[in-house]
């Protein structure tokens, strides 16, 4: 058992109940039952009982760092089901009743060993059910202050500098740590939440807000928002902060600190074309609206597909919209991912390359196909390499991911690129008209419930290949999903994508030749990351400096670019970019961007380690929980290990 209940709490537990609602038809989506669909991350037990909604009631706790209230769970049971199991992380619990006000019995159980997170069961009697096999059960709790879906930001760490700053970051089995549901993306669930904030701080919610929000006590504030659409839990996030609302478009806009409000209106706004591309390619747009909301920098990804707000990290603003591709990408999930979603983590090239693949289809529509197709050669690359390095029979190419991967290490380039690989051959084998229509109707087929890899190839030999023995050997489908490697029928991205840049490449590798200032400020951004992702792996002192002064590379205005200046230079032992990548890591909080250069700097052992010791000593404390950890493992840092204050 956890330890002691927090008193305060079991006074909260009657408070709310989710009958206060307006009457709607909730949808229930199936919980899948084939070998494949099953999550080995959770504790949950949905056919016995499972959650079908979630209303939440919370004050955030920015003194306390915590998340406090109650979580009223619609509840589910098969006949003659005694328990409800939940899966949480930390949180401590106050006390659990049912609708009526009663007392429930309940268990926190041990964190699994082997598998700590997977967090801990909350396993919670059932009493009588109060109407046909429905109840209600109302959790009192708070999470703990080192929750890892939260990240608790000081004032310093926010563009504004004045006022406190909370995120979350659910995806992939962090929401355990602050709200008690069964957290498995197979377990759809509708939600509501009423959260309150100190004045002047805004709630925003991965829903619908249900209007202006009321003065309540202490002068604190409470928001409302309601998510109709059943949903997996993952996708349930909230931000709060001193942040203000721009828009960009009839269904859209943009959240950010008011120092960045105008930066990020101005970088998002294309993002109505890029929704009508989405709805003209497959399929009505279902959730209302398409919000965004740009973080603090130490939001550890680029972007995080929060149905009607999505989560975007500021390193992505260019001043020129060079990087959208990223709201492309986070746009496409409101098909793949979030309307139709993998049921277990293994699936994870379901939600991600599928939309990795739509993502460049938006953008093709657009951006036009020249940029698309560079798009997919970076893609491509990217996946070449990452084989390359495995090896082409390593289990850890393929798309559906062993037994017992992480949760957390399905964001790689099988997942991404190979599945992006995997469309692009099955669009050019069957059409790109009858694979539209096919994907259209996946969509519609399977909106708001879960999916497995094996339903996909099994619609994809109904519809469109219909018993076709030549199609079907022709397709390679299970070599593409379960096999390894790059199979032989892939369709590769056109070399003419490139074709000047990688010119300009074997120029430089033969000769040392420098592309033209002009010629260069003249590319796309693609085109300049194609250039500096192939450089020799070794260049002298005098090559990279003679490079920054040609190119201006440590001045570009895109990350993405400074990114790869800065891993090449470093990782070539580059003393005059310490100090730019200092001010770099301190600045920027994603870990695709800070995890490869603290490697980068550990790889080249005695001269970069008391560097990269140096620098971590002071960014630690700013980064995400996600960034940290991967960084400790890079440095050899337990996680115990003593870090400068936040
Ligand atoms: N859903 C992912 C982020 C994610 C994946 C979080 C797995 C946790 C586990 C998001 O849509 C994503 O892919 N972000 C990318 C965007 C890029 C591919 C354009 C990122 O953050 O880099
Ligand atoms: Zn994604």
């Amino acid at each position: 058992m956890r330890k002691s209940a927090i008193a305060v709490l079991t006074l909260l537990a009657a408070a709310c109940t989710a009958d206060d609602l307006p009457e709607q038809e909730r949808v229930i989506a199936p919980i899948l039952t084939s070998e494949q669909a099953f999550d080995e991350f959770t504790y949950a037990k949905p056919l016995e009982a499972r959650v079908t909604h979630v209303a939440l009631d919370l004050d955030l706790d920015f003194e306390g760092k915590r998340v406090d209230g109650t979580a009223t769970l619609d509840v589910q049971a098969a006949e003659g089901a005694r328990e409800l199991v939940l899966d949480s992380n930390g949180l401590m619990v106050g006390g659990v009743t049912d609708g009526q006000g009663n007392a429930l019995e309940y268990t926190i159980g041990e964190a699994d060993p082997g598998n700590a997170e997977k967090g801990e069961p909350i396993t919670i009697q059932l009493g009588q059910s109060t109407g046909p096999n429905l109840q209600q059960v109302v959790i009192a709790y708070a999470s703990a202050p080192e929750a890892e879906a939260l990240q608790w930001l000081e004032p310093e760490q926010t563009a504004g500098g004045r006022y406190p700053f909370v995120f979350s970051q659910g995806q992939a089995i962090l929401n355990r740590s602050w709200i008690p549901t069964q957290d498995s993306p197979g377990i759809r669930q509708t939600w509501e939440a009423r959260i309150t904030a100190p004045e002047p701080l805004t709630v925003v919610m991965s829903g619908i807000s249900r209007g202006d929000p009321e003065e309540v006590e202490n002068g604190r504030r409470a928001f409302e928002f309601v998510m109709d659409n059943s949903v997996p839990p993952y996708l349930i996030a909230l931000a709060a902060g001193n942040i203000e609302f721009a828009e960009v478009g009839p269904r859209s806009g943009v959240w950010a600190e008011p120092e960045t409000l105008q930066a990020a209106a101005e970088e998002v706004g294309d993002t109505e074309e890029l929704i009508d591309a989405g709805v003209g390619l497959f399929g009505e747009y279902r959730w209302g609206r398409y919000d965004m909301i740009v973080l603090p920098p130490s939001f550890p990804y680029g972007g995080m597909e929060n149905p009607t707000l999505t989560f975007l990290t500021p390193t992505f603003i260019a001043g020129d919209r060079s990087n959208n591709g990223l709201v492309a990408h986070e746009l496409a999930h409101s098909w793949s991912g979030n309307l139709v979603t993998y049921s277990s983590w293994r699936d994870g090239w379901l939600n991600e390359g599928v939309t990795s693949y739509i993502e460049n289809r938006i953008s093709e529509q657009v951006y036009g196909a020249d940029r698309a197709e560079q798009e997919y050669a970076l893609s491509f690359a990217d996946l070449e390499a990452m084989v390359e390095e495995n090896g082409a029979d390593s289990p850890l190419t393929a798309m559906r991911t062993p037994e017992g991967t992480s949760p957390f290490d399905t964001a790689g380039e099988a997942i991404y690129d190979k599945g992006t690989a995997f469309l692009k051959t099955v669009e050019s084998v069957v059409g790109r008209e009858a694979f539209d229509a096919w994907l259209t109707k996946w969509f519609d087929e399977h909106a708001f419930q879960p999916a497995t890899s094996e339903m996909f190839l099994a619609s994809l030999r109904e519809d469109l290949v219909k018993g076709d023995a030549e199609l079907e050997e022709r397709l390679m489908l299970d070599e593409w999903v379960y096999g390894t490697g790059i199979p032989a029928n892939v369709k590769r991205p056109d070399p003419a994508a490139f074709a000047e840049v990688d010119a300009a490449v074997t120029a430089y590798a033969d000769t040392q030749a420098i592309p033209d200032a002009a010629e260069w400020r003249g590319w796309t951004a693609a085109e300049q990351r194609r250039f500096l992702a192939e450089l020799p792996e070794e260049m002298s002192a005098d090559q990279l400096a003679a490079l920054d002064r040609a190119l201006s590379l440590s001045q570009s205005g895109n990350n993405e670019v400074l990114f790869l200046w800065l891993q090449a230079a470093l990782r070539n032992e580059y003393e005059p970019a310490v100090p730019q990548a200092r001010e770099f890591l301190a600045r920027v909080g994603r870990n695709k961007f800070v995890s490869p250069l603290f490697q980068a700097l550990w790889d080249t052992g005695e001269w970069g380690q008391p560097i990269a010791t140096g620098i971590y000593d002071e960014t630690r404390g700013g980064y995400h929980s996600m960034t940290r950890g991967n960084v400790d493992k890079i440095v050899g840092r337990t996680s115990e290990a003593e870090a400068p204050a936040q």
